[in-house]
């Protein structure tokens, strides 16, 4: 029997816990089956270029822990609509041809695509075009609906509870109001989460708009109660009561490519003239996404690796693993992406009635919507 030959990539923005399902998944295949792994850098850009490097034990060594991503990411690089240079003019064009030539002139037989929906979206098409794939989904947003949990979002939560420990501190020296703005996009699960651990007085997020009396009512009542500082968690694509979220640029060929940012800023000088303390605004931006990876999300990759790699050897390809009521399970990429279009209306997000909105407020955390 041939030696099969397994590719792997890692497209979209970086996740911790890219590294260690790429250690899971090289290990597992390793003894699993007689086999031979590859890595292309940079998403699919490296797979258009024939950009690869050898993945075995020694290449993969020590990374279980590390955040980013030894692949590196490319969050633009769709080569179903691929921008290429052509009499000296930039055009679109669908160059997953050459992509589905190369992996046939190296005997790449599996590709193992490590993203979030833009990525995946490609995977499935890879997959009809005849391509072997395996799908394992990434995001730290935590919004796609086919997996309960992806990796990354436990790490991100930490870090943001760390961080709001440290506001907590300076604000309350200074009697001040900070307003922290962290990611997620249109799904407000990090600020959630982080904001009950990490007791924010306010937490706004996309799926209930907030009005500004409402954040202005909560400071007020935390000052009369004899605690003159407070903290507002803001996930980066909130937005007012009949506004629209504050948008920091658009990516042209990123598959989504709205990037929301300055929201944190835009609520804090809106305050300032509203309440007696002073207003500061921290935006965590990309350092939820950077340093060493939580344990949660380091067992969750493994899962996710070692599920993949499995898959694999029972040839149940055109699949993503999931993970479904606790377990390790698979979809169809068919049905994770479907024909729609990738958009906010397919994204898990937070029930504004479900428990976790209300264990916020008994706790007597604002979502400043009343
Ligand atoms: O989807 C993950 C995410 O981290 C979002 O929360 C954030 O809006 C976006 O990526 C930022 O992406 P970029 O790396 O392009 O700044």
């Amino acid at each position: 029997m041939k030696k099969k030959k397994i590719a792997l990539l890692t497209g979209g923005g970086d996740a911790p816990g890219l590294n260690a399902v790429i250690y899971a998944t090289v290990r597992a295949c390793l003894n699993l089956m007689d086999c031979e792994v590859i890595g292309y850098k940079f998403g699919y850009r490296g797979l258009y270029n024939n950009d690869y490097v050898p993945l075995n034990l020694e290449t993969t060594s020590g990374i279980l822990h590390k955040g980013g991503t030894v692949l590196y990411n490319s969050n633009k690089d769709n080569l179903f609509d691929y921008s290429v240079e052509e009499n000296g003019v930039t055009v679109k064009k669908d160059v997953s041809d050459v992509a589905v030539a190369n992996m046939k002139k190296e005997g790449v037989d599996v590709l193992v695509v490590l993203g979030g929906d833009g990525t995946l979206t490609s995977a499935r098409d890879f997959a009809r075009k005849g391509v072997n794939v395996i799908g394992v989904p990434k995001t730290i947003d935590n919004d796609l609906p086919s997996t309960e949990s992806t990796f990354g979002f436990d790490t991100a939560v930490n870090i943001v509870v760390e961080n709001l420990g440290r506001l907590h501190t300076t604000a309350e020296s200074h009697h001040r109001v900070m307003v922290v703005e962290v990611m997620g996009r249109s799904a407000g699960w990090i600020a959630l989460h982080a904001g009950i651990a990490g007791s924010a007085d306010v937490i706004l997020i996309p799926e209930i708009p907030y009005s500004l009396d409402g954040i202005v009512a909560k400071i007020n009542q935390r000052n009369a109660m004899g605690k003159p500082f407070s903290i507002v968690v803001v996930t980066e694509g909130a937005s007012e009561k009949g506004g629209s979220a504050v948008v920091a640029k658009i990516v042209e060929d990123s598959p989504d490519s709205t990037r929301f940012g300055g929201i944190a800023g835009y609520i804090a000088n809106q305050l300032e003239s509203r309440v007696q303390n002073e207003v500061r605004h921290c935006v965590l931006g990309h350092i939820q996404r950077g340093g060493e990876t939580s344990p949660a999300d380091r067992l969750l990759s493994a899962r996710y690796g070692v599920r993949a790699a499995e898959l694999i050897n029972e040839g149940k390809f055109g699949n993503m693993v999931c993970l479904r009521n606790g377990q390790m399970e698979y979809v169809s990429l068919e049905d994770v992406i479907g024909d729609a279009k990738v958009s906010t209306s397919g994204s898990k997000l937070v029930d504004p009635n479900g428990e976790l909105v209300k264990v916020a407020k008994s706790l007597g955390i604002s979502f400043a919507d009343a």
